[in-house]
């Protein structure tokens, strides 16, 4: 079993959307799979991905909030906020691991994105999932 599903339950039915939190889940599962607890492999695994990963975070709050702004969501705000939040946190973290300040745990660090993006998308994508087709459709 995957360490994430993504079952029905979190479509948005927008596709560009859905195949995002699908790269997500993807990228997640795939790091799990690399906690192997070989510090060197885990380093090496973590340096290749993370700075894309989180590059593919932020396009996808760009586009999610691209859409919000063109309807009437009286939550975009808060939603554009709680991307920020979530952004904010990961680099921090990442800075940190890359500054040496602190040492990485691959496990830690890829359950801390799940629980993060996995509320995200339960507690504010799902909610606005109404806004994302109509504003997939302007
Ligand atoms: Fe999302
Ligand atoms: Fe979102």
């Amino acid at each position: 079993m995957d360490f994430i599903e993504l079952g029905y339950d979190y479509l948005i039915d927008v596709p560009e959307i859905d195949n995002q939190h699908k790269e997500l889940a993807k990228r997640l599962n795939n790091s799990i799979k690399h906690c192997t607890g070989k510090k060197k492999d885990e380093e090496r695994f973590y340096y290749e991905n993370m700075g894309k990963s989180i590059g593919f975070l932020r396009d996808h709050f760009e586009l999610e909030e691209k859409i919000l702004s063109k309807t009437k969501y009286e939550n975009t705000e808060k939603h554009k906020l709680a991307h920020k939040k979530i952004l904010d946190k990961i680099i921090k973290m990442n800075d940190d691991i890359e500054k040496k300040k602190n040492e990485l745990d691959l496990f830690y660090v890829t359950a801390f994105i799940r629980e993060a993006v996995m509320k995200h998308i339960k507690t504010y994508d799902i909610v606005a999932k109404k806004y994302f087709i109509e504003g997939n459709k302007l």
